[in-house]
């Protein structure tokens, strides 16, 4: 009896330490750290975070702003996912050097490959500023005033920080303004790239397993930081050094096994995990199935041509990972919010808030809330839906309708300033040129017809047989000589003038009224999340991912979708294999690959059992941002690399379950093996620090 009891406590224990949060580094003091000991960590909270020490967060950077990425040798190398190196990796890429075909691995650092653009940034330190940001700010004055006193407040006292000349500072709001925290950074703008798998290693099994599990993806690329000869940040040099970090990640060689501690360190995007109910619904059965619904019918076009031309595979190819990504989410998401009744549970939620409201007689005071979400949703859910579908098509999907927006928005910058002509003109020269390097006229004529119907019943595809927009020489002829000559051009080219009453149509109308009817929105959320924090203090709060620096744990875990299936934490080498199709686009594995595992040519790399483990499941509450993040074993070692999550979890974002929102990461074991085995590139391997601190 004696032992039940404890085991039943221990069971609690285990499961209000994996509710998921996504925590601010500086403030793991306390509660986090008790709950990360309870789960199996080792770490304090200033091995994690230091200001003074260097700590874990010094090897972590936030990768072009999108992704997450860290150092793993003193050398400045840094590990992120193919998936987030994808764009440079295709942008050194063509028919004759096919880098996403074949791969590519930088015999010595003056191979490695400079990328115009990506950045690596750092964050030095963090500080609690609420007191100085919301300094005389009034509940009588309206949001605008509000806010332009927080903004003059933030940028003043940006101004006194105490700070080295080449770093930077940033004000960011946390729990939907309640909280405000500066961050200091450091931002590396020499970046390189070291190396990356093959496409059929590096994001294998591509749309069809994207999201899901079982996954055999090895989604990772290397680059190098390069900074100047005070190891300071630099712009691109041919002088520059390799950068030497205040802190790299040693790497284990020791695994992963089911219930093992995880941490993962980065930088996830946006979350909303504070939603009323009516929210969520709207979501799931209005703005969710219209975006699903218009990107399915782009996909439609685009798979199809690029299943049948390597030219037009090698050009889309990113532009059909971004669009493929956020289709295939959603649709998870919103079965995830179903499976998990989370509508459901976010209604008791609130019952409960409404409850202790009554019992504190605090329903003066925060009573109306809900009610009025409820008012402001079912106003605003039609323009919401509008105003997405019309980004959809003209700035996510159809290319010439791209290339219309961007001219639309030059042409009111040189009417309104004629000043303005000259970078106007490069601006969209710079664009359109983008645009062409991958672009063909056929597929986005195709999804022009399968979209555009989402906007307006007025689809007119013969604007492509006219248009100067389908070629690059002629697009920019355009653009040549006087304002006059050109926005008379532009108003005579057939794609422009249809596009251009569409698109003053959302400035002006659907726009306007969106703003209109999110702001009260927006303001009632910060006031809920206030009443939240005041009324029901002892709930577990985080605040809401912001595109900062955060940290979540958990530990190995598998987990069961539906009845009678449940998935296993690890996957192998073995089921590559099983998926491997010859010749596919998805599915076919490189022949080395193949011979490896059949010589089992395996160095240090395979698991106890002997098998090369490939991915690996946790119960780390991550978001989009999270790709690319550091798994830590409980000793502060990197175990694997973020890259997605499981398709019935995606709804994490706005609800976290802990039965089915699963982290997947790529076993840094297959990292190595792939680098040192596959390419042979064991100078990287001999930069790096292998541990074991299991034995
Ligand atoms: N789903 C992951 C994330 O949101 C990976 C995306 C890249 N892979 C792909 N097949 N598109 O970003
Ligand atoms: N794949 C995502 C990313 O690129 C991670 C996620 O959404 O779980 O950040």
């Amino acid at each position: 009896m004696k032992r039940f009891k404890f085991l039943l406590l221990f069971l609690v224990i285990q499961v209000s330490a994996q509710q998921g949060g996504m925590w601010i580094p500086s403030l793991l003091e306390g509660m986090n750290e008790e709950e990360m000991k309870t789960l199996g960590s080792k770490l304090s909270a200033k091995d994690i975070y230091d200001v003074n020490e260097s700590s874990l967060k010094d090897a972590i950077g936030h990768f072009g702003g999108g992704c997450t990425s860290e150092i793993i040798s003193p050398k400045g190398l840094v590990l992120t996912n193919h998936h987030c190196g994808f764009s440079q990796i295709q942008s050194h890429s063509s028919l004759e050097n096919d880098y996403l075909k074949n791969g590519f691995w930088a015999e010595n650092m003056k191979d490695e490959l400079p990328n115009k653009g990506l950045y690596i940034e750092f964050i030095v330190r963090i500080e609690d500023v609420t007191n100085h940001v919301l300094s005389g700010v009034l509940d009588t004055m309206t949001e605008k005033e509000k806010q332009s006193l927080i903004d003059k407040n933030g940028n003043a006292y940006q101004k006194e920080v105490v700070k080295e000349k080449w770093q930077d500072t940033k004000i960011k709001s946390f729990y939907k303004g309640n909280q405000y925290f500066l961050f200091v950074t450091e931002r590396f703008e020499d970046i390189r790239l070291v190396g990356a798998p093959p496409t059929s290693i590096g994001k294998f099994g591509s749309d069809t397993d994207n999201w899901v599990f079982p996954r055999h993806t090895g989604d990772f690329s290397l680059f190098r930081i390069y900074a100047n000869k005070n190891n300071q940040p630099a712009e691109y040099s041919e002088d520059n050094v390799p950068y030497t970090p205040k802190h790299y990640l040693p790497i284990s060689l020791d695994g992963v096994s089911e219930g093992d501690f995880t941490l993962v360190f980065g930088f996830p995007g946006t979350t909303d995990e504070y939603l009323p109910a009516v929210a969520i619904e709207h979501l799931t059965k209005n703005f969710n199935p219209s975006n699903i619904a218009i990107r399915e019918a782009a996909l439609k076009v685009i798979d199809a041509h690029m299943k049948a031309s390597d030219d037009i595979r090698i050009k889309y190819a990113s532009k059909q990972a971004r669009i493929a990504n956020a289709w295939k989410k959603w649709i998870g998401q919103d079965l995830g919010i179903e499976k998990s009744e989370a509508i459901v549970k976010r209604k008791a939620f609130e019952a409960k808030f409404l409850q202790v409201l009554k019992e504190e007689g605090q329903e003066s005071k925060y009573g109306n809330i809900l009610p009025e979400f409820e008012r402001l949703y079912k106003d605003f859910a039609e323009v919401d839906v509008k105003r997405r579908n019309f980004i959809e098509v003209f700035l996510v999907t159809n290319e010439l309708m791209m290339m219309a927006f961007r001219t639309y928005q030059f042409e009111q910058n040189v009417k309104n300033d004629p000043e303005a002509l000259d970078k106007a003109k490069v601006s969209i020269t710079n664009y359109l040129k983008k645009i062409h390097k991958n672009y063909d006229s056929t597929v986005d004529k195709g999804v022009f017809e399968n979209v555009m119907p989402f906007h307006s019943s007025y689809v007119d595809a013969s604007i492509y047989d006219k248009t100067a927009y389908t070629s690059l020489d002629t697009a920019l002829k355009l653009f040549e000589g006087s304002s006059e000559e050109i926005l008379k051009r532009i108003n005579e080219d057939s794609a422009y003038v249809f596009a251009k009453p569409m698109i003053e149509e959302f400035y002006t109308s659907t726009l306007l009224e969106y703003d209109q009817k999110k702001s009260p929105i927006t303001a009632l959320q910060k006031e809920y999340m206030k009443a939240l924090l005041e009324v029901l203090p002892n709930e577990r709060y985080f605040p809401d991912a912001n595109n900062t620096l955060r940290v979540t744990y958990g530990q190995v875990r598998g987990y069961s979708p539906r009845d009678a299936v449940s998935y296993n934490a690890v996957s192998y080498l073995d089921g590559v294999i099983e998926k491997y199709i010859p010749g596919d686009y998805e599915f076919d594995v490189p022949q080395r690959l193949r011979d490896l595992y059949k010589s089992k040519d395996y160095g240090p790399y395979a698991d106890v059992n002997g098998k090369i483990p490939v991915c690996f499941l946790g119960t780390n509450h991550t978001s989009g941002g999270n790709s690319g993040s550091p798994t830590i074993d409980a000793h502060g070692n990197l175990i694997g690399l973020n890259f997605d999550r499981v398709w019935e979890g995606t709804m994490s974002d706005v609800y976290y379950d802990p039965e089915i929102c699963r982290n997947i990461m790529v076993d840094l074991r297959y990292v190595l093996f792939i680098i040192d085995k596959y390419a042979g590139a064991t100078h990287l391997i001999d930069e790096m620090s292998l541990v074991h601190p299991k034995k």
